[in-house]
């Protein structure tokens, strides 16, 4: 059957979908909106992409869907957690998020603040309680557990936010502190993505390792598309634009320009397509994907 990335991504993402709207709970005995703003920020829309890149990376060493699934979901629920904590007045001030007023504007930042600490939790409980009813032995739970904690936290994702905020207004920053900045950021957590998912489907050493080149090539070029966009995108990103310029954010854009910015993406992208090409035809969608988030428009 001839193989099309659009169906690819969308029946993972339906899958992804149907799972966190099961897992997440309905509402929290009506004293407070704290469940019904998990669920707002969650289920508004994203693109799933590192969920889908946890299973596509499981499937392409022979792993299961259904066995990355809990990974995956609770790697989305971190993800929404940071997306949350970004956009809140004391850090991006953001209005906008997956096309909808941010989590602060409808619930209050105390309520945005605790839905973030509820989302990251939970994550960790999902993979433990689903994780074995899925099959990963209990080593494998603590070794992914340490990856995606270890990505997530004070020497990873939150540590490229606090550098990502410090650096804010300065004048002079180089292109690496740039580079350190994305790769901690938004680097950290595609990798762990990536890398858990290769460990679910049961990936050797060897086949990890092309897998962390693979991602840690897609997710600095993630990062610059998405300041590209924040410079140069339309209508369809779903979050305020602009935004960047005006906060003097440390971008590639503003240090290089949309063009050669672009160019640097492209040339991430390449190298993690090539990482790939001792993997057999099941790494097409993995392939495709990097391709496809190169030229996304949101
Ligand atoms: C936005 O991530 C924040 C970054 C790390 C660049 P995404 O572009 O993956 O956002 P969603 O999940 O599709 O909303
Ligand atoms: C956010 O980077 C990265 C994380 C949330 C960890 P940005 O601040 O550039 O993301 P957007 O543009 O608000 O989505
Ligand atoms: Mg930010
Ligand atoms: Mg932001
Ligand atoms: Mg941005």
């Amino acid at each position: 059957m001839k193989f099309n990335i659009s169906d690819y991504i969308s029946s993972r993402k339906e899958i992804v979908d149907k799972k966190l709207l099961d897992f997440l709970p309905e509402s929290d005995n009506e004293l407070t909106n704290l469940h019904e703003s998990m669920r707002y920020s969650v289920l508004a829309g994203g693109k799933r992409l590192r969920p889908i890149l946890c299973i596509a990376a499981a499937e392409v060493v022979g792993g299961t869907i259904e066995k990355a699934l809990p990974v995956a979901c609770a790697i989305e629920m971190i993800h929404t957690y940071s997306l949350i904590h970004d956009d809140l007045p004391s850090m991006d001030d953001d209005l906008f998020r997956r096309g909808k007023p941010t989590n602060h504007s409808v619930y209050g930042e105390a309520l945005a603040i605790l839905a973030g600490d509820a989302l990251l939790t939970d994550a960790f409980y999902l993979i433990v309680e689903e994780g074995i009813a899925n099959g990963l032995t209990p080593s494998l739970i603590v070794d992914v557990i340490g990856d995606i904690s270890k990505a997530a936290g004070s020497k990873g994702m939150v540590r490229g936010q606090a550098i990502d905020l410090y650096l804010e207004g300065s004048e002079d920053v180089s292109l690496e502190s740039s580079e350190e900045v994305h790769t901690l950021k938004t680097g950290a957590l595609i990798e762990a993505s990536v890398i858990t998912g290769g460990k679910i489907g049961g990936g050797n050493d060897d086949e990890l390792s092309r897998l962390r080149l693979y991602s840690r090539s897609l997710g600095l070029a993630f990062q610059i598309i998405d300041d590209v966009l924040d410079v140069a995108g339309g209508g369809e990103i779903g979050k305020s634009s602009g935004v960047d310029a005006k906060k003097k954010k440390v971008t590639y854009p503003g240090l290089i320009g949309v063009k050669k910015a672009k160019e640097i993406a492209w040339k991430l992208t390449e190298e993690a397509v090539l990482a790939l090409r001792d993997f057999d035809d099941n790494s097409r969608p993995l392939r495709e994907i990097a391709l496809y988030l190169r030229g996304r428009r949101y």
